[in-house]
Order: C-alpha cells, then structure tokens, then sequence
C-alpha cells in the first residue's frame, strides 16, 4: 500500500516539475511556477522519508530519519539566507554554487552505491554508477571553480596544450570509468582515484575559460548535473528523480544552445577560444576613424520630452551602475508627457540569461513594455528617439555588415533605423566582444558620457524642467 501512494506522490512529483518549468518561462508566472515545483520536490522528499519501504519491506529506521531531518534543517536554513541575502548581481555565482553542490550529491551516491549492489554482469547498471560518479564530481569541481571565477577568486589560467592535454585526460576517465564498470569486483581505491582525477579534470576544463563566458558554462555544467542526478534516479529507480534530472539536463542544454546560438558562437569556441579585440577583422575601440557628436544633458532632455515614441536599450552597462530604478523613473515621467516608451530586450544583453528582464522587473517595470529583439525591430523606424544605456555589442552593426568581425551574424538590435540614438556610457570603451562599434559615429548617434545612473539622474531632472 505505502509503494502504492509513493509511487503516486512519484508522480504528481514529477507533473509539478513540468508544469513549474513551464511556468518559469514567463515572468509573470515564473515565481509560482517556483513554488509549484517547490511543493512537488517537498511531498516527494517527505514521501520517500515516511514511506519508502526497502526489498525487505523495512521503513527508514528512526535514527537514520532524526539525521535526514537535521541535514534537511540545515539545508534549508543555509538555502533560505543565502536566497534572501544574495544581490542580483551575484546570482550567477549563487546559481553556480547550488548546482555544484547537486554534482557532489550525485557523485557521493554513485560512490555509497557502488559498495553496495555491485552485481557482476550487471553493465547497465554499473555503467550508471560510474558515469553519475564521473558527470558529477566533474560538474561539482567546475561548478566550484565557475563559483570562484564569478566571485573574483579565481583569474582565468590558460597553459600550453590545454585542449589536448584536456581532451587525453577526460579519455582516460572515460576509460578508466568503463573499465571499472565491466569488472565482476569492486575496487574501491581505484574509484576513489578515478573520483579524484574527475575533480582535477573539473578544475582544468573551466579554469581556461573567459570569465564572462562563465553564464554559458555555468549552464552546461548545470545540464551535467541534472544528468548526474538522472542517472540517480536510474540506480534507484526512482521516477521524480529521474523526472527532475532529465528536465534540468535537458532545459540546461537548451539554455546552452541558444545562449551560443543568440552570440552566434559554438560551444566549441566557448570552450577553448574566446572573443576579443585582436580577432581578425574586429577593429579594437579607440582605432575607428571618424567623429563623435555628443549631446548636452539640456538637448536630451528637450529631445525625449518632445518625442512620440521612445525605445530604450538597455545593456550590461545599466547592471553595473544598478541604474534600472532611475531608468524606470525616466520612463513614466516621459510617459506623463505623453510619449510612448519601450524597452527593446536584446537575448544575451548583460551576462547572464533574462539579465535585463530581471533588472527591470526588480525596478517594476511593467513586463507588456518589454519587447523582444525581432518585435522591437520592426519598430524601430518608427521610432523618434533610441537611448541606449550601457549596452554595446547588441547594438554594433559590424555584426550585420563585417563578415571579418567576430560577432558577425550574431542578430542584433537595429536602433540605426530610429530617427535619433542617444548613447550613455562612460568613455569609448569596447563591450564584452572588445571590438569597436560604428554606431557611434553615425550621423544620427549622439553620445552622452558619463555613469549610466548619475547620468539618468540628470536626465530626470532636464526633462522635468521641460
Ligand atoms: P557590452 O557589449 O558588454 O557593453 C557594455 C557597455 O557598458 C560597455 O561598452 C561599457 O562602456 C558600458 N558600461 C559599463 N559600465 C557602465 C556604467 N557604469 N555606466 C554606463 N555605461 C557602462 O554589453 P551588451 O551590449 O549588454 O552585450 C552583452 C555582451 O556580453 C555580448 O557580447 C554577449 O554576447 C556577452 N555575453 C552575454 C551573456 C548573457 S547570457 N547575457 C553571457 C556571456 C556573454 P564604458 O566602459 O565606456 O562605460
């Protein structure tokens, strides 16, 4: 009877799971989405604690259920501040130290199970084992490291050969991993080095790689997880934890995919290259010949406040100054005058996935005013004036017109076509590409130097006097 129920808590469990990932994919459904998922993962935790009954019918004995509820205190106490306390801008890292710590969950079971049911013969099963003991603990070094990285611990290091020395060793774990699960005995101190050697391989294989490609990373290392804990739910033959760890291998996948796809970058080239100034073909800023026009705060003020219609562009830049709130100031005051406003969401603005529609939804901005990058750019030759705040590549149109250029073919937001492009920004410094941007030496662009915050501050204040 108890199997009975927990296999139906198994599967409301695992509906949850979906119907929450669904519900993520919007923001407006997003939080109970979360919480949907929340409820399926608790009844499934609880259910497997009260009524999982072993081959011999024997429940959880009470002293192993007083310990499984002091490390789920402790959890929960530690998952709950380190939610409340952590800044926006630090959720790459906190998503990253989450996510290695899965890798580590799945590594350990694959360790304790390998003692425990190793059958001769049995090479699905033990292929399983071994491969969450190799996903994981791989996904936990490299989670750790992707951690450091992001907090400013850790400075990328690149050595001689790294691809190929990389390359031989994730070989050899394959090897060794394959070797171990076709024996008839365990062998456990050849486990522990093969756990070990994972570990190492973690370090090296994200220790290359740029720090602002870390998002990218960090999601393939989270598919890597949701495989390792996939490949737990094999071994237990647990449906919600298979359930759960395909839809996070899969939906990490994805995430990878068109994170790669919307740079218009392999994975490959996230791997091992990485972008920059001296790329072939990308002029590096500052070499640009031409002049740049800029514009008076007073002049801005004047031209959004007598404007129809007006797009705002926000990118990385807007992060950094934490400028959102101001910039949301700015638009209901043109939208009391009258002018229309919207924001045009290019899909890798910033540095992490859905960066800029979480600012602005953090500043309530009304999610209806966001358009994504093909909708904004049917709209914008109807567009009187374009400010584009601390944004950079997505709006270089080197990405349509110079093939030699290293974001070339990667879309981008067409703000050229508008009437008039203010851009606010520090200096002439390149973006995350390091490579010049024309645009702001056409004809129609006019700069507006200065800290994106402080400069929209006086922007409110201009348009205020209008
Ligand atoms: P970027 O091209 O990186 O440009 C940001 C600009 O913001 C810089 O040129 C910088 O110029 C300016 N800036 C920095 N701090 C500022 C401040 N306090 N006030 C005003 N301006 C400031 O940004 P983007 O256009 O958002 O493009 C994102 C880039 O990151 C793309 O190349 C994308 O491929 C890459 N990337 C994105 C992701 C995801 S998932 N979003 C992940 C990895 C990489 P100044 O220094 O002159 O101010």
């Amino acid at each position: 009877m108890q199997s009975q129920v927990l296999e139906i808590i198994y599967l409301i469990g695992s509906i949850t799971f979906i119907i929450g990932l669904k519900m993520l994919s919007h923001p407006e459904s997003a939080r109970r989405g979360n919480l949907v998922a929340a409820f399926g993962m608790t009844i499934a935790i609880l259910g497997t604690i009260f009524l999982y009954r072993d081959e011999y019918n024997q429940p959880f004995a009470s002293f192993n259920i007083i310990l499984i509820f002091i490390a789920l205190v402790i959890g929960t106490v530690i998952g709950v501040l380190a939610a409340k306390r952590v800044k926006m801008t630090a959720m790459p890292q906190m998503v990253s130290l989450f996510n290695g710590m899965g890798g580590a969950c799945a590594a350990i079971i694959s360790v304790v199970e390998y003692q425990h049911h190793f059958a001769a013969g049995e090479y699905g099963y033990s292929g399983t084992v071994l491969a969450g003991l190799l996903i994981g603990s791989i996904s936990f070094s490299g989670s750790m490291i992707a951690f450091g990285k992001l907090n400013g611990n850790v400075s990328d290091k690149t050595f001689p050969f790294q691809s190929v020395i990389n390359l031989i060793l994730l070989a050899g774990l394959v090897a060794a991993g394959i070797y171990l699960a076709i024996q008839p005995e365990t062998n456990m101190p050849v486990l522990g080095m093969l756990a070990a050697a994972c570990l190492v391989y973690g370090v090296l294989f994200v220790m290359p790689i740029g720090g602002a490609d870390m998002p990218v990373v960090i999601s393939l290392l989270n598919s890597f997880t949701g495989v390792a804990a996939a490949c737990g739910g094999f071994i237990y033959d647990n449906q919600v934890m298979l359930t759960g760890g395909i839809l996070v291998g899969s939906s990490g996948t994805l995430l990878t995919i068109l994170m790669c796809k919307a740079m218009n970058r392999s994975l490959l080239n996230v791997i091992v290259g990485s972008f920059g100034g001296s790329a072939s073909g990308g002029a590096t800023a500052g070499t640009t010949q031409g002049t740049v026009k800029e514009i008076s705060l007073t002049d801005a003020g004047v031209l959004l406040s007598y404007s129809k219609k007006v797009m705002i562009v926000p990118g990385y830049g807007l992060a950094v100054a934490q400028a959102q709130h101001t910039c949301h100031e700015l638009e209901n005051l043109l939208e009391e005058k009258g002018v229309e406003v919207k924001y045009a969401i290019h899909p890798v603005a910033g540095r992490m996935p859905g960066h800029m529609n979480v600012l602005l939804a953090e500043a309530d901005v009304p999610y209806p005013k966001l358009l994504e990058m093909e909708d904004a750019n049917s709209e914008f030759a109807s567009t009187d004036a374009v400010i584009v705040i601390g944004a950079n590549d997505v709006v270089n149109p080197a990405a349509k017109k110079n093939p030699q250029s290293p974001i070339y073919g990667m879309p981008i937001l067409e703000v050229e076509e508008a009437q008039n492009v203010i851009v606010m920004k520090r200096s002439m410094n390149a973006g995350y590409a390091g490579i010049e941007n024309e645009l702001f030496y056409e004809p129609k662009t006019r700069m507006l130097f200065g800290d994106a915050k402080s400069t929209l501050q006086k922007l409110v204040t201009e348009v205020k006097a209008n």
